[in-house]
């Protein structure tokens, strides 16, 4: 989840909501015929409804990315806690996702019972309020028993129980059963689609599926337009359980013995049950039907705002992105990965940052996001990314930028220089590694090729490090073969050489490990003596790595930053959370993208 604070303001958002529309569909005297005829499945099925207004209207704001990155990077979001909380986005769209499915089946389920209550205690007397319109011809009983809807005060009234309404007709004969029940089709398809297995597995099934969600949203708005739901208008002139005498409709009606003692004496409160009539009740008589009218429907109140502003965001990322990108080059390197170099007119963005890459040759509907390693500056407007080559995406769009034979370099790169396919980007979009450069120590750790947010961060440093608050950097770097310390080699060294000769040898702190090797290793080339001094064997220790910086950090503010493998980041959010006995507080930033 994400911060405490904030986890609590919207569980009491949702709570609150909850209760109190439960309140008014139990209490309000204009739905007082309403609840008698439908009971608790009226207020369960509004309380859920109002929850999942809420829900589904914020649901959308953790999508609106760039309204995000804008956020995170001008200075309207001064503090590092309300920063952080950006980060959260994501945990924060999976939350709300969670609760509308948990109250999409509340809903439903009270729906049904409502359905069933409707068609059950169909009654003429209020046709205008009953869902269920009667079709078959009536049978008539006589009854005093338990009766609904106006009945009951009625001793000679015949009972209406007939062959109602079928329910299953009500869901599937009304605008609001059937959308409803597309709802919950497309509902159920966007979940199975978002488990992890289907997102790892097969990331595409997952995105278009996830799309549906317009859909899931138009529907939505045709369901609350259906109007079943009605409340009494008229509570001045028929004050909710009073008894109207209707001599026009029934004739042959007359008032019991009862009542016709307290003809005009007021019921007080004017809700309680006639059906429990005696002697000493206080009856209110009244010279008009109820009324009704269907609710106004206020979920597009809820929702037509976020909608707007997603859909705005979307627009503007089209427009944003309808110019192609010029590539400058292409190099591949070793353990099957490609970096390309490009520019774009006005293309700004921060360390840290990730763009949508699309290419029509490739596929003209699949967009696949990567971290920029290098950002573009005030000098120079080339910015670059590294993308490793993992499935058919990656394999098709290397085969267009580079031929077949020059893919096998194994230790240098290689500079490919020609003709490009059309790349599109979409971003730059903000993530929690923008953050690494606004702590005085941080300490990044980089699984494989989760090592490129971290890329252009050490590119920024190499750049000019004053302006940032960063005043020491432990950078970490886990891999599985000693080739893919080349991507960054280079960078590392000049790095490293930089910070030497600014006399500043503790403001980088560079550890590799080299994690599947039968023995030593070193990465080949002379200029990198002082890479291989900082090469370890095997896994970093975590808890002795934590336990140093610690100590050398007393009482300091460490932010600690990951980016590759599941499995390394839970393991450092753990140890971040432990405390330890030199007073330093690890801060951890890290939002997981599997
Ligand atoms: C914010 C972010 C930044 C990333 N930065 C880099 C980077 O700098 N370098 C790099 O090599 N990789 C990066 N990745 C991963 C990269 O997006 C995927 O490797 C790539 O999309 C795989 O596509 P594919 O069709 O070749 O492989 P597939 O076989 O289709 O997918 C391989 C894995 O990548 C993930 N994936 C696939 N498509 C997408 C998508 N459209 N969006 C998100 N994840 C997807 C899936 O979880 C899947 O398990 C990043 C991912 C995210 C979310
Ligand atoms: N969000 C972003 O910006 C972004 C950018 C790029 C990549 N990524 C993601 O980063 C991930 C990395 O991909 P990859 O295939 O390159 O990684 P990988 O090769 O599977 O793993 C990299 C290294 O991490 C080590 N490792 C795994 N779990 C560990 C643990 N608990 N403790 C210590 N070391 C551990 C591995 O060691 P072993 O060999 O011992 O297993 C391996 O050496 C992918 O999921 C990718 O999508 C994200």
């Amino acid at each position: 989840m994400w911060r405490k604070g904030e986890e609590l303001i919207w569980l009491s958002l949702n709570v609150l909501l909850f209760w109190k529309t439960f309140l008014l569909y139990n209490q309000g005297p204009e739905y007082h015929y309403l609840h008698q005829m439908l009971g608790l499945g009226l207020c369960i099925s509004r309380a859920s409804a109002a929850v999942l207004n809420l829900n589904c209207s914020l649901i959308l704001l953790p999508m609106c990315r760039t309204l995000l990155a804008y956020l995170r990077g001008s200075q309207k979001v001064p503090s590092r806690r309300t920063r952080r909380l950006l980060d959260k986005s994501r945990t924060f769209h999976i939350t709300c996702g969670v609760t509308i499915c948990i109250f999409s089946g509340v809903h439903v389920a009270a729906h049904l019972v409502n359905a069933l209550n409707f068609s059950v205690n169909y009654s003429e007397d209020f046709v205008e309020l009953n869902a269920a319109r009667y079709q078959n011809e009536a049978i008539y009983v006589l009854s005093f028993s338990r009766s609904h809807c106006g009945h009951f005060y009625h001793t000679k009234k015949i009972s209406h129980v007939t062959q109602s309404k079928d329910p299953r007709k009500l869901l599937f004969m009304t605008v609001p059963g059937l959308t409803g029940a597309c709802m919950v089709v497309v509902l159920f398809l966007m979940i199975t689609a978002s488990t992890y297995a289907i997102r790892v597995s097969n990331y595409d099934i997952f995105w278009y599926t996830h799309n549906l969600f317009f859909v899931f949203y138009m529907l939505l708005m045709l369901h609350v337009s259906g109007g079943l739901l009605k409340y009494q208008t008229n509570l001045d002139t028929h004050p909710p359980g009073c008894i109207f005498l209707n001599q026009t409709r029934n004739p042959d009606v007359s008032l019991p013995d009862v009542l016709s003692e307290h003809f005009h004496e007021p019921l007080p409160g004017g809700f309680s049950n006639p059906e429990g009539l005696n002697r000493n009740t206080f009856v209110k008589i009244c010279v008009e039907e109820p009324r009704f009218q269907a609710n106004f429907p206020q979920t597009w109140l809820w929702i037509s705002g976020p909608l707007c502003l997603y859909c705005a965001e979307r627009l503007y990322r089209c427009i944003r992105s309808n110019k192609p990108v010029t590539i400058i080059s292409v190099i591949s390197h070793p353990s099957e990965v490609l970096e390309i170099r490009m520019v774009k007119e006005n293309f700004k963005a921060r360390p840290g940052q990730y763009i949508i890459l699309h290419c029509p040759s490739v596929s003209a509907l699949e967009n696949h996001p990567f971290t920029l390693t290098m950002c573009p500056t005030e000098t120079k407007a080339t910015f670059g990314v590294h993308l490793k080559i993992v499935g058919d995406w990656t394999e098709r769009f290397r085969d267009l930028l580079l031929p077949p034979s020059s893919q096998d370099s194994e230790i240098l790169p290689f500079i490919q220089s020609r003709n490009y396919p059309k790349v599109y980007i979409d971003g730059p979009f903000g993530s929690p590694f923008e953050e690494s450069l606004n702590y005085e120590v941080s300490l990044c750790v980089a699984g494989g090729i989760g090592v490129t947010p971290f890329a252009s961060v050490l590119n920024t440093l190499l750049d000019d490090w004053k302006p940032y608050k960063l005043r020491r950097l432990y950078f970490i770097w886990v891999c599985r073969d000693i080739q893919s310390f080349h991507w960054f080699a280079d960078l590392l060294c000049m790095l490293y050489n930089k910070f030497w000769q600014e006399n500043r040898p503790d403001y980088v702190n560079i550890q590799l490990y080299l994690s599947q090797t039968d023995g030593i290793q070193k990465i080949i080339g002379e200029k990198y003596h002082a890479l291989n001094s900082r090469l370890f064997i095997g896994r970093p220790r975590w808890r002795l790595l934590f336990g140093e910086i610690a100590k050398y950090n007393r009482g300091k503010t460490v932010g600690v930053f990951c980016c590759g493998p599941n499995s390394i980041s839970k393991t450092l959010h753990k140890l971040s959370n432990q405390n330890n006995s030199f007073g330093t507080k690890f801060e951890y930033n890290k939002e997981s993208f599997s």
